[in-house]
């Protein structure tokens, strides 16, 4: 018997909210697409620590997939979610379709008035993906309508989505973001749940993401500070591997840019995306001496 109240429709899980806010209960919300891993009930965990309830949304989120095939291989287990956050704590979990989160739109993706995701959706993953951000801000906008968190937590794999969902929730007046680090396997490999997409052997040879991040690091460590050759290393690394490289960037962590920035860097977020067979990877790591 899961403890976990399940609720299907964005509206009854709205009225859950608005019930447990009005008893004064604090929540702590994570936004997910479901297909949990251990990174995203590390987010649950810290929702839950630091607010009185955990809520988290299980919706895939048509609107931000710009690959269709992407949006249908996209795994999904309600079921199997539902338990694991109940394990996790989480008191409520809920899900809808995109007609009942987005009630004019009569399920048409076409219908649905989309939000601009903002300066930082632009570059690297906004410019691959094309719509991805618009598509994010507008579901995550909309999460917060109904939930009304005392606090939002999100992955820092996710690093340019990070720093959509900061400029956002700037612009909406909250809720405060938690960005959580990521989490890796023992491999160093990113927990993400595209992973269950890959092989055996695509599993190693994803290992060329962090094996690039970390040799950028250490470089780093060791007096590197030019954008350039920061980035030459992260392609070099990651390249010497079956991985089709997308991109093999530098950016400063607390101001984003579309281009790459110039000159002596005083700190370096690295980022790649590849794709592995036909699953695309992201990860990305801070590479000078800031915690995380
Ligand atoms: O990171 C994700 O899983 C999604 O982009 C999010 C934030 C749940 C919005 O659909």
């Amino acid at each position: 018997m899961l403890v976990i109240e399940r609720i299907d429709h964005p509206v009854l899980a709205a009225q859950w909210c608005d019930k447990r806010r009005a008893r004064g209960a604090r929540i702590g919300f994570v936004p997910t697409m479901g297909a949990l891993h251990d990174g995203h009930l590390a987010l649950v965990r810290r929702a839950r620590e630091e607010n009185d309830v955990a809520v988290v949304s299980i919706f895939v989120n048509p609107l931000q997939f710009n690959d269709p095939r992407d949006y249908e291989l996209y795994p999904r287990d309600f079921g199997a979610d539902a338990v694991l956050l109940d394990v996790t704590g989480a008191a409520m979990a809920f899900t809808g379709t995109l007609a009942q989160f987005f009630p004019g739109s009569g399920g048409d993706l076409a219908n649905v008035p989309l939000r601009d995701p903002g300066a930082a959706a632009e570059g690297l993953e906004g410019e691959r993906r094309p719509g991805h951000f618009a598509g994010v801000a507008t579901i995550v906008a909309r999460l917060f309508e109904l939930v009304k968190p005392a606090r939002a937590y999100f992955g820092e794999k996710d690093f340019q989505q990070t720093r959509v969902v900061l400029e956002l929730a700037r612009a909406l007046g909250g809720p405060p973001i938690e960005v959580c680090p990521t989490l890796r396997e023992p491999s160093g490999l990113a927990m993400s749940s595209r992973n269950a997409r890959l092989s055996p052997q695509q599993r190693v040879d994803a290992l060329a993401l962090s094996r690039a991040l970390y040799a950028a690091q250490s470089a780093w460590q060791k007096g590197e500070r030019d954008a350039d050759a920061l980035c030459a290393l992260l392609a070099r690394v990651a390249g010497a591997s079956p991985l089709r490289i997308e991109y093999a960037e530098v950016r400063d962590p607390e101001r984003w840019t579309a281009a790459r920035p110039r000159g002596a860097l005083q700190r370096a977020q690295g980022l790649l995306a590849a794709y592995c067979g036909d699953v695309r990877l992201i990860d990305t790591l801070r590479l000078d001496g800031a915690p995380r």
